[in-house]
């Protein structure tokens, strides 16, 4: 059976083909040490209908060059050919730079075994675009695929309104690359990551200040404006990290609408959110609506005080203005007699 199988190898004309004698039967497999079985099975169907479509074998298991191979190979390396500058025709440009400096980048290389390498989020052989829904990086299983090591998270985002709608296929809402990008990714205290204290609003307002968009969700609008315009909003602008930004009150991977008694901004658990870091907060601190818009009769006595203050300020420039037209008029008057 053995010399069968090295005759027929050696008869192959080509070195990729002949991996398929083996590993093209759909009943191979191995016995792992902890007694687990792992299938060796590659279906060709599954390269045929990836990107990588007319790819050898030996094009990414690069290291295999004699058969029977050794047991145990080199991991792929996709990047011999997905580098800024290639020239087989894979994208190019800043992404792989990206991933080298992400927090994953920079755990793999500093030796973090648990730390993702790109086919840990694209996959090995049915490697797809992101638009193909069946690729582990389309918009609805990117989630499941970061899920897969950040299980907890996982989780509080499938309660969160942004994962209810992902998962019931709305396009509008953010998966979980649309706050922390795809490559791109880092540690929150890390001043460039789109999730430092000082990025969130700007981060949720991508969506929350388009207003065509909340407009067909029937959200109010101008969150973003009413926080940038408030005393956390102002203050974090400064530097002050202490305050809130949007994630402080509205929870970051389990946010939920107002009206959802499990809500951190629910009414009854807004002396909780805000005593986070004012002690001692009662229902009484927040009377009242958080996002003000002083233009708004909505916002009651903080519209009136606002509105007086506008005519006040106006009639007294008005008031201002004709007291030095009347004091000119006096003086030209004046002038005037005395010629
Ligand atoms: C003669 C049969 C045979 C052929 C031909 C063959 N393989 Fe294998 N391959 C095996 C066996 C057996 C294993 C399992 C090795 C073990 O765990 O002891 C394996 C394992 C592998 C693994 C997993 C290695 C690891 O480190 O876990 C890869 C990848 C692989 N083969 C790729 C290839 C490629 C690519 C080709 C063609 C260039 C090829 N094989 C041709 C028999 C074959
Ligand atoms: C686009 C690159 C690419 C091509 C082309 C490719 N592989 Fe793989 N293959 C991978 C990656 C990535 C893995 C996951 C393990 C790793 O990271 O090395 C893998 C894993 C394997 C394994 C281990 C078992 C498994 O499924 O995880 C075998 C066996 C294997 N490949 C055989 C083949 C054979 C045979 C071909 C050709 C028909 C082939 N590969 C073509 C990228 C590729
Ligand atoms: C032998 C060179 C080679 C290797 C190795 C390789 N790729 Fe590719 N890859 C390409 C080429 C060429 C394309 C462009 C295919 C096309 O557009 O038809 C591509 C396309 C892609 C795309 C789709 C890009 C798009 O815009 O749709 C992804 C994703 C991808 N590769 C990921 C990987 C991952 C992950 C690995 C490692 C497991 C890998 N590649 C290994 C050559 C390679
Ligand atoms: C294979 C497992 C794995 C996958 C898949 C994965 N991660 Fe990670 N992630 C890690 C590990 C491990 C770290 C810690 C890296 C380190 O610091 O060395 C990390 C760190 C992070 C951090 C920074 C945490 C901190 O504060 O330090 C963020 C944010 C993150 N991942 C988001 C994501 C997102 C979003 C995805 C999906 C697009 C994803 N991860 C996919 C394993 C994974
Ligand atoms: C933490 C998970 C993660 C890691 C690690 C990762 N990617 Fe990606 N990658 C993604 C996601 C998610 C997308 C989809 C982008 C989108 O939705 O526009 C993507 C998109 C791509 C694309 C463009 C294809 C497309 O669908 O538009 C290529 C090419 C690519 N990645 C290659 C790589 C390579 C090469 C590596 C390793 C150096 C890598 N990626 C590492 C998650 C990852
Ligand atoms: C609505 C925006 C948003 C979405 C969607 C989102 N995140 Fe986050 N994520 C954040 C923000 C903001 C932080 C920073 C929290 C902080 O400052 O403590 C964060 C922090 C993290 C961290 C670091 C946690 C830590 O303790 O430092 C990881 C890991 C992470 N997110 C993974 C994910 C994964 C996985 C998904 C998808 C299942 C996801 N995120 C979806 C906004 C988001
Ligand atoms: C990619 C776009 C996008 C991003 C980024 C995003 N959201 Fe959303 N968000 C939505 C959409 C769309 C809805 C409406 C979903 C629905 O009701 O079906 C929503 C709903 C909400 C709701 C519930 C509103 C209600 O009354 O129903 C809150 C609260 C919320 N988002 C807060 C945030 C915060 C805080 C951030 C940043 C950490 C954020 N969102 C980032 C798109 C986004
Ligand atoms: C100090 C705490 C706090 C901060 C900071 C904050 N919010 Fe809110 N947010 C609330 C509370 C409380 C409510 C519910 C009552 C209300 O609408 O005023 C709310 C309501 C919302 C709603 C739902 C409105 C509706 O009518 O359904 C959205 C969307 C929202 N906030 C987005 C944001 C965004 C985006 C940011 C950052 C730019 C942000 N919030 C910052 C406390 C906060
Ligand atoms: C992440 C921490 C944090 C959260 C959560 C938070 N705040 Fe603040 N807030 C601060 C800090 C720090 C200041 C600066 C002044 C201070 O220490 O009192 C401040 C200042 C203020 C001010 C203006 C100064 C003052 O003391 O009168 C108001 C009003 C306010 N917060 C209301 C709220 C309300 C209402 C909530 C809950 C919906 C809330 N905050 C949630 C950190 C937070």
């Amino acid at each position: 059976m053995k010399a069968l199988l090295v005759i027929l190898v050696l008869a192959a004309p080509a070195l990729g083909a002949n991996c398929q004698i083996c590993h093209g039967r759909p009943d191979f497999k191995r016995v792992l040490p902890h007694g687990r079985t792992q299938s060796l099975f590659v279906n060709p169907a599954e390269l045929a209908g990836s990107v990588h479509e007319g790819k050898a074998c030996g094009d990414c298991h690069a290291d295999i060059t004699e058969i029977p191979h050794p047991p145990h190979t080199r991991p792929v390396d996709c990047t011999q050919c997905h580098f800024e500058q290639n020239t087989v025709g894979a994208p190019k440009g800043a992404l792989y730079k990206q991933y080298r400096e992400s927090v994953h980048g920079r755990g793999a290389t500093a030796g973090n075994p648990h730390a993702p390498v790109c086919q840990d989020c694209h996959g090995s052989h049915h490697i797809g675009s992101h638009k193909d829904s069946t690729s582990q990086v389309s918009r609805v299983k990117v989630s499941r695929t970061c899920g897969r090591c950040h299980l907890e998270i996982f989780a509080a985002f499938q309660t969160s309104i942004h994962g209810v709608e992902l998962e019931a296929g709305n396009p509008d809402v953010p998966t979980c690359t649309g706050c922390h990008s795809e490559h791109d990714i880092r540690a929150h205290g890390d001043p460039a990551s789109q999730t430092h204290a000082e990025n969130v609003a700007a981060t949720c307002s991508v969506c929350h200040a388009a207003e065509g968009l909340m407009g067909k969700y029937g959200i109010a609008q101008g969150q973003v404006e009413t926080y940038t315009k408030s005393f956390h909003g102002i203050a974090i602008r400064f530097g002050m990290r202490t305050v809130a930004n949007c994630a402080s009150c509205h929870g970051v991977h389990d946010i939920r609408p107002p009206e959802d008694p499990t809500s951190s901004v629910h009414l009854a658990n807004i002396p909780k959110t805000c005593g986070k870091c004012h002690p001692g907060a009662n229902v009484n601190f927040a009377q009242g609506k958080i996002h003000l818009k002083p233009q708004d009769p909505e916002s009651g006595i903080v519209y009136y005080v606002s509105t007086f203050f506008k005519w006040l300020t106006i009639s007294v420039i008005c008031g201002l203005i004709g007291h030095i037209l009347l004091d000119l008029f006096r003086q030209f008057r004046r002038r005037q007699t005395e010629r």
